[in-house]
This record gives structure tokens, sequence and C-alpha cells, in this order.
């Protein structure tokens, strides 16, 4: 009987880990000796046998450790010889031990299989060890915020898997290191696979080697700021073309390439508090920058050059002190995306104009200390206008003065005030938004880049609280909420952001969570949302609430071990009798399953582990009320023909999304159940996964994992807030692609989804796609016919018209849906917009002879970004198979996946990409006026429910 076994197997189990798990005695010494030189250590770091005994912090495989994370634990000590001894060590993380200090020993380069070395914020000093380049494995460095000093070892020249590299803000000095060609010294020019050189806040010295960068390198980020460089930036820097920030500023700089503007790529560059001089390079073509800083340089003095006011997508220009004089030019205030611009400090004269703004984002104008003498006309909208210093300043006139004794608007921001009653805490705890005295885990968040760093909107701020809060519950865990505020700007130009993040359930973070929560906020900053920018992190150190914690529940934890083991013959006895029990129950079970469809299906089943289920969960209509505020108007992010959407939050804290039918789409409780069944059993990571359903009190729910991003529709048309660019396209084609191959080819049975669009694709944290609303209501196919006859349901523009006709339900309806969905995609209009139908517009457009098909008038004037739309012509070909009138022209879903690939591989993109996370693809939207997070294009779960009828789109 499979009950038995599995109680004896569960009962070895115990036994086994409890007697038997030993750490190996290598380990285990040198995790005794480091803990011999550490204060502070884990309070469950007791006896002798770290793996077997859980020590926090430590992870461990086949008795080997091969995890240290210790981070924020006010470690205090020096980091002995010993760590060399963890040879399957992958993962070490000391962050945030503010205490630990001394040197980083040599013996660090004997970890052969390390893959992240993570010790920032600590107090570690003397240089670099050269030991570091030998550990092959590496994947990220993060030395930053330490006090390391000495030069750049040219070892680490010799990391080949190198992905992200941190040095930032230590007192590193010297040159760059870069190798001597004939393999006697390497050099951080052999990186070829790093994304990421943060060097920033040092005081590296001398020319940077023109040997450092060539056209190889697969850099995104190059931070240099706040160092003592000086010369000239070498031209190879242009040859790096993958670059898209850049910062130079606050060195001694004296000379820039003139091939800089070959860098199309770039969205923020910063040139600032350097010695250039001559005249302003000449960027045009850099298409892609959104923030200009060229501040406090010494150019030859000059008009506004006529480029800066063709950068099409730029929304910051700083250009203060740099010699400019003339009129400030009118076409300036036309670009559409401009928001703030800083001119003071030069020598502008004549009259002001910025009648010409069409732009209702923009926010600020500072032309202080110039001899502007006129202003032709005052701008309306909320533009902050600054001309103190000028000369029209000396008119007498009301509204002029205004501007000129107005001040830099203040950016400052706090979370909304809770609204609790007055509840007295300790004076070292802090009152979480939900009214409990707690006491949060705090720091400070340290923005390396500007761009996109909006610091006046409040939108802003909940987005990047929110995209944190899901970070830490995707880490699984017990985090309540999160808080940011009281943005400020430090001396070297970064934005800070203090930071809390408040413990679920409970008064503090035990140190496991504490730990947990270091490194799961690392991982990010190593990848961060592109909409925010690259960041960091420095934690506070956590208080001694968590040891205390920790204490008492190791006490109780112990006693229960012991029983287990004393009493097995008792828990063989206890788990016989449930399973008799259990027995019992379901042939009394039995009888009522005629009555309710799902009689069987156990209550509890999967309690306790929602993120993880296999089953759908069934939930109460109490807990979905529960999880969505009452189904209040606040939690309603969508609605359709079928019902309404809501948001809700599972006690664990996992975002979930709540598809409610009203009662006119309803179905059979037996057709609802089969449904089910058939949904819970598919799992893909190009689908949206089903987690639970409710059917009681009269409701049909399903309940969702919820998406971030939104829909591929609120991408295309920039409702979002976020645009893909052209390589973005392609893999988020791919992904919904490889979605629809798993539900035509591998699910069980086959799944037709009848209701492909570009609302029913949405788009997960790292933008990749994930197909929503499949398999609804039909799953009976008939797999010899390949076919099944059923009443026309869908939505119009993506209705496959030989389905329409003949009623016959294929694989290849999909195929024409997704078909229309690739030239959305490409074109970013609705299927049918204006009375016209995107497929004959297409059609109607291509000349095959000319340059991309002739198709410019109609492509999306956003997917190119100034890069060439390599692959584009294949794309649309196999669009326009895929929307062949006849289902037998058009390619299987498979075809359509190899075929992406290959125009993929074409674009030069490496397909592998799909799991490196690249943040290449995707940036805020400019067009987005303020969008109200909760609106269908957001997160939009649209789509039917089930697909009854023809939609209106
Ligand atoms: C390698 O090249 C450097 C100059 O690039 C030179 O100084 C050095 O002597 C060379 N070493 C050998 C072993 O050839
Ligand atoms: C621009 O970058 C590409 C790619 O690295 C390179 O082939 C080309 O020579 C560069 N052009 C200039 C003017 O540097
Ligand atoms: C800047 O470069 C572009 C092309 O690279 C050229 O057309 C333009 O004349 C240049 N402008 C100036 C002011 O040199
Ligand atoms: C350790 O760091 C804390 C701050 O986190 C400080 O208050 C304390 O004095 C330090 N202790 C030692 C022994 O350095
Ligand atoms: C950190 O540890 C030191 C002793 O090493 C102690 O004095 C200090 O209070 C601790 N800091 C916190 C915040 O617990």
């Amino acid at each position: 009987m499979g009950q038995w076994s599995q109680a004896l197997v569960l009962l070895a189990f115990i036994q086994f880990s409890v007697v038997a798990a030993f750490t190996d005695v290598l380990d285990s010494t040198a995790l005794l000796s480091l803990k011999a030189n550490w204060m502070n250590v884990p309070s469950s770091w007791v006896g002798s046998d770290p793996c077997g005994d859980l020590w926090v912090g430590i992870e461990c495989n086949n008795s080997r450790v091969i995890a240290i994370i210790l981070s924020n634990m006010n470690l205090t000590g020096q980091l002995s010889g010993d760590i060399g001894a963890f040879s399957e060590l992958q993962n070490l993380d000391l962050s945030f031990n503010t205490n630990m200090t001394g040197i980083l020993p040599q013996e660090i380069g004997s970890l052969k299989n390390l893959q992240t070395l993570s010790l920032m914020g600590c107090g570690f000093t003397g240089p670099i060890p050269s030991t570091i380049g030998s550990l092959q494995q590496l994947i990220s460095i993060s030395l930053n915020s330490n006090k390391f000093i000495g030069q750049i070892p040219n070892s680490i020249g010799n990391l080949s898997n190198l992905y992200y590299l941190d040095l930032t803000d230590n007192q590193l000095e010297g040159p760059i290191p870069v190798s001597d060609g004939n393999g006697t010294k390497s050099g951080l020019d052999m990186l070829l696979k790093t994304r990421h050189f943060h060097l920033g806040n040092n005081k590296l010295s001398g020319t940077i080697p023109p040997k450092l960068f060539n056209p190889n390198m697969n850099l995104i980020h190059v931070l240099f700021d706040s160092n003592n460089l000086d010369g000239s930036i070498p031209s190879t820097l242009g040859l790096v073309q993958t670059l898209q920030m850049v910062r130079f500023d606050r060195n001694s700089l004296s000379g820039l390439p003139s091939n800089l503007n070959n860098l199309t790529n770039v969205i923020e560059l910063s040139l600032s508090n350097n010695n250039l001089s001559g005249l302003m390079a000449n960027l045009t073509g850099m298409n892609s920058l959104n923030y200009l800083d060229m501040s406090n340089n010494s150019f030859t003095v000059s008009d506004v050059p006529p480029w800066i006011a063709s950068l099409p997508l730029l929304t910051t220009l700083m250009m203060e002190n740099t010699q400019l004089q003339g009129q400030v030019p009118v076409d300036l205030f036309s670009l559409p995306d401009l928001k703030k611009v800083v001119l003071r400090n030069n020598h502008f004269n004549g009259t002001l104009d910025i009648s010409n703004t069409n732009s209702n984002r923009l926010q600020l104008i500072d032309l202080r200390n110039n001899s502007i003498s006129n202003v032709a006309q005052i701008p309306g909208g909320n533009i902050t206008l600054l001309l103190e210093g000028n000369m029209v300043c000396d008119k007498t006139d009301q509204v002029t003065k205004s501007y000129c004794t107005a001040s830099s608007p203040n950016s400052s921001y706090f979370p909304p005030p809770n609204n609790c009653m007055q509840i007295s805490c300790n004076s070292d705890q802090v009152t979480s938004p939900n009214c409990k005295c707690t006491y949060p885990y705090k720091g400070i968040i340290v923005f390396r880049g500007l761009a996109s760093f909006d610091l006046g909107n409040t939108t802003y701020y909940a987005k990047l609280a929110k995209s944190l809060m899901e970070t830490l519950q995707s880490s699984a865990l017990p985090v309540d909420s999160v808080s940011l505020s009281n943005p400020t700007v430090d001396s070297f130009g970064n934005i800070e952001l203090s930071l809390e993040v408040f413990p679920f359930g409970q008064e503090c973070f035990n140190q496991t969570a504490i730990t947990m929560v270091g490194f799961a906020l690392n991982n990010l900053s190593f990848d961060p949302p592109r909409s925010f920018g690259p960041f960091y992190l420095i934690a506070y150190t956590y208080g001694n609430c968590a040891a205390a914690l920790n204490k008492s529940s190791r006490t109780s934890n112990g006693i229960i071990i012991g029983v287990a083991v004393g009493g097995s013959v008792l828990l063989l006895l206890v788990v016989l009798a449930v399973v008799y029990a259990f027995h019992q129950k379901k042939i009394a079970e039995r009888a009522s399953e005629q009555n309710n469809p799902f009689a069987h299906w156990d209550q509890n089943m999967g309690n306790g582990s929602a993120p993880q289920l296999q089953a759908a969960k069934r939930f109460s209509f109490e807990e979905l009320k529960k999880y969505t505020n009452n189904f209040s108007e606040a939690n309603s992010i969508g609605s359709g023909g079928y019902g309404k959407v809501y948001q809700g939050t599972l006690p664990t804290g996992q975002l979930i999304a709540i598809k409610r039918a009203q009662s006119d789409s309803m179905q059979g409780g037996l057709e609802f159940k089969t449904e089910i069944e058939l949904l819970s059993r598919v799992h893909h990571k190009n689908l949206v996964s089903l987690l639970g359903f409710c059917f009681e009190q009269g409701e049909q729910m399903l309940v969702y994992e919820y998406i971030p991003n939104g829909t591929l529709m609120g991408s295309v048309s920039g409702k979002s807030g976020i645009r893909l660019d052209w390589m973005g396209r392609l893999k988020v084609t791919l992904g919904a692609a490889r979605g629809l191959v798993y539900l035509h080819e591998h699910a069980n049975p086959p799944i037709i989804h009848r209701d492909i669009k570009s609302n029913n694709i949405l788009l997960d944290e790292s933008f990749n796609a994930k197909v929503a609303d499949f398999g609804l209501s039909k799953s009976e196919f008939d797999g010899e016919r390949n076919s099944i006859t059923t009443q026309v349901k869908g939505t119009l523009g993506y209705l496959d018209p030989e389905y329409y006709m003949t009623q016959q339900l294929t694989k290849k309806s999909d195929v024409y849906s997704f078909g229309v969905v690739m030239l959305e995609l490409i074109t970013a209009r609705k299927p049918i917009q204006q009375g016209k139908y995107i497929v004959i517009e297409v059609r109607k457009a291509i000349n095959k002879s000319k340059d991309l098909y002739n198709l410019h008038e109609i492509l999306d004037p956003f997917i190119g970004m100034g890069k060439n739309l390599e692959g584009l012509e294949e794309f649309v070909d196999l669009a326009m198979r895929c929307v062949a009138d006849s289902g037998d022209k058009r390619p299987t879903m498979d075809e359509v996946v190899k075929e992406i690939e290959n125009i993929m591989k074409l674009s030069g993109m490496n397909l592998s990409a799909d799991s490196e996370p690249t943040t290449a693809n995707y940036y805020e939207a400019s067009k987005s006026n303020s969008h109200h997070p909760s609106s269908n294009d957001v997160f939009g779960y649209s789509g039917s429910f089930p697909p009854s009828s023809i939609e209106p789109m």
C-alpha cells in the first residue's frame, strides 16, 4: 500500500537526518575556526556539525558547504585563511557587516567553485589579493563600499566568466590594468563577457588605456565617475556598441574621442566636472540618449550645438557652466520627452521663447545667471522656470519677478502617513504601515544612474517599492511591506533613498530572513529592473531582536526532534492511524461527490506552500474575500465580458490575480472542474500558472500568479510605460510562441488557445512573455481529426477567417491570431484601427524589392530607436505566412519558434540570452502620461472567461 511505504520512507528520513547527517570534516573544521574568529555569529551555530545542525547561513550539498550567506549579522572580526578550505563553495556573502575588518586573505583564491563573491558594505582593508584571478567560475564580484587600497589586480582579467564587476567606493589607486598582449600580463580588456564595470568613487589615476576597450566586449555599464583619471577618453570606447550607461564625471579628463556618437545605445552619458576643452563633441546620432550631462567643463564659447535639439528621446539636459552663448534655441523645447533643462551659469542672451513646448512633461528650466533680457511667452502647466541673475529680472512686472525669485523645486517625498491610532512602540521600533510595532530592516538605496530617476514623482516610488517587494516575495521571505522615503542627492551626484522593509506577522525578522533580505536585494542590484537603472543597497546593522527570536525557536525545535527520535515506534502508530482515518473519510465522501464535483478534492490540499503548487489549491470564498479587501474597487485591475479581475495578496505575501466570473458567464460545475484539472496540469515558463480556484457560494473564480509588467498590448501602445525595442520584441515573440508550442504539442490533451491576442500575452518582471487565458472552456479535442467543431469564439481582428467560416477549430487558428500579434508588434497598430485591418494594410504596403520591404511608414517609430532592424524582413515574411488565408499554408507553432530563433541568430542575438539577465531590451516609455496603476492596460488580465462569443476589442 502506497501510504505504508511513504510512512516508512518518512520515518527513515527523520532518523537519518538526526542521527547520520554530518559535515565533511575539512569544512566543519574550517567553519569552527572561522567562528572562533568572529563575534555575533548566528545563535544556531552550536555543535560541530554545521550541515546536520542546520546552522543559519550555511547551505550544504552531500555534506559539503556550498554557500555561506551571512549578510547583515553584525559579524565582528576578521576573515581568516581558513576560508580557503571550502573547495565546493559557490556563494560567499558577508555583505553589510561593517565590523568585518582586516584584509581579504589570499586563500580566497582556493575557492575554485566560487560563483558569487559579495563583500559589499564591510570594513575590509588592504589590497585585493591577486589570487582572486584564479576563481574561474566567478560570475560576480561585489567588493563595493569597503576600504580596499592599492591597484586593481591584473589577474581579474583571467575571470573569463565574469558578468559583474563592482569595486565602487573604495580607495583603489593607480591605473586601470590592461593586458600586455603577449600573455605575460592580464587585464580588464580580456573580460569579454562582463556587462558591468563599476569602478566609480575610487582614486584611480592616469590615462584610460586605449587597450581597455575593444569591439568584442559586451559591456552595458562603464561607470568610472569620481576618480582621478586624466588625459583623453580613448576612441576605442566608441567601438563598444552595447554600452547603455557611461559615466566619466568627476575626473580630470581633458579630451573626448570623435567617434563617441557611435554609441547609439547609450541612454545616459555623464561627462560633467572634468577639464574638457575645445568645441563640444558632436553627438549627432546618439538617438537613445535620455540623460546628457556636460556641466562644468571648459569648452570654447559657442552657441548651443544643433544636434542637441535632435536627440529624439532626451529627457534631461544638464549644461551648467559650459560657456554657451546666444539665444536659447527655440526648437530645443519641442523635444517631446524633455523634462528638465539646466543651463545656468552660461552666457545666454536675447529673448527666451519656450512657446514651442509641446510637452506636458517639462518640469524645470533653470537659466539662472545668464544675460537673458526678455521672455517671449510665459509658460503654462507645471513648469518651474528659474531666471534669477538675468537682465530680465531688472524689469518690474510682477509675473516676470516671480520667476526671478522662485527657487528649485524641493523634491522631498515621504510615504503617505499611516492612519494608525496612537499606539506606543518602543523607541527603537517603527510603526509599520499596518499599525504594528516592528523592527524593520533598514538601509539606503543608492542609484548609480540618474536617467530614469524621477525625483518628484510619487508613482515612481510606489513602483520601485512594489518591485522591491516582489523581489523579496519571490524569495519567499516573510515581508509585510516595503517603504521608501526621503530622496537626497549625495556629493557624488547619486540619488539616495531610505529603505524600510517590514516583517510579516512578527515584530522582527529572524536571522535566516535577515541574511536572505540582503542576499535577495543584492541579487536585484546585480540585475536591476531597467526602468530604475542600476542601484546598490547599504544596509544598517539589524538589531538584537533577531537573536532573541532565534534563541526561543531553537529550543522548541530541539524538543520536537528529541520526541520524534525517542518515540519512533509511537510515530509509526500515529501515521498508521492517520492513514486509516483518511481512508474511512474517503469512503464517506464518495457519496457526496455526485452533487459537488469538487467533493473529493482535499480542502486543505497544498496549504502553506501556495507558490509552488503543482495542483490547484481550493480557496474558500472567505479567504479570497480577505485577500482582496472584500473585492474592493481598489483591488480591481481589469474587467471584460466574463466579469472582473482582482489583485490580491496571500498571507505569504505573494501577489495573485483573481478572475471572478459574473453570473451569466458561469459554466456548469463539472465543466468548471474539468477545466481546472486541465489547467493545473499545464506548467511552462511562458504560460501564466493557475494557482487555485474557488467554487462555492455560487461563485466561480480562478486564481493565477500575478504578472507585474502588464500586457503586451499595454507595452506596444506605450500605455504601460514600458516600451520594447526590436530585440525585446523578438524575445517576447519567441517566448509567446514557445508557450503556444507547449499547449499545442506537449499538453495532454493538446490545448487550442482560441483567443491569442496582445491583451492575453503578459510580461513578467524580466519582460519574458507569459501567455494567459489558455484552455478556458474548451478541452475536448479530437486528436484524430485535429479539429473541433464549436460555436465561434475569439476576438475580432485576431479571428482566423477559415475557422469563422467553417467553425472547425484547429491549431492553425491560433497560428493565424499569432500572426496578427506579430504584425501588431512591429506596427504598434491595433488589428482593426480606424476601419483598417492590419493584415490587409501590411499586405498592401509590402514591396520586397525595397529596403525593409518599404514598410517605413507603417512601422512603429519606436521599434528601432536608432538601431538597424536586422531580421525584420524575415519576421514580416513569417507573420504573413501565419496569416495565410488557408490553414494548410500556415506554419505550425513549432516552425514559428524555429524561424524566430533563426531571425534572432541572424540579428546577432545570443539565444542563451534567454537565461542571461539582460536588461538591454526595454526602456521606460516616454509618452505615458501618468497612468493609474490599476488600469486595465497595465495589469490587464482581460480576455474572456470563458471566451464567450466574439468580443469587440
Ligand atoms: C610583452 O610586451 C610588453 C609590451 O607590450 C613588453 O614590455 C614585454 O617585454 C613583453 N614580454 C615578453 C615576454 O615578450
Ligand atoms: C562603430 O562601432 C562599430 C562596432 O564596434 C565599429 O565596427 C565601427 O568601426 C565604429 N565606428 C567608428 C567610427 O568608430
Ligand atoms: C556632426 O556630425 C554629423 C554626422 O556625423 C554631421 O552631419 C554634422 O555636420 C556634424 N555637426 C557639426 C556641428 O560638426
Ligand atoms: C560594530 O558595529 C556597530 C554598528 O553596527 C557599532 O555600534 C559597534 O561599536 C561596533 N563594534 C565593534 C566591536 O567594533
Ligand atoms: C553589534 O555588535 C556589537 C558587539 O560586537 C554590539 O556592541 C552592538 O550593539 C551590536 N549592534 C547591534 C545593532 O546589535
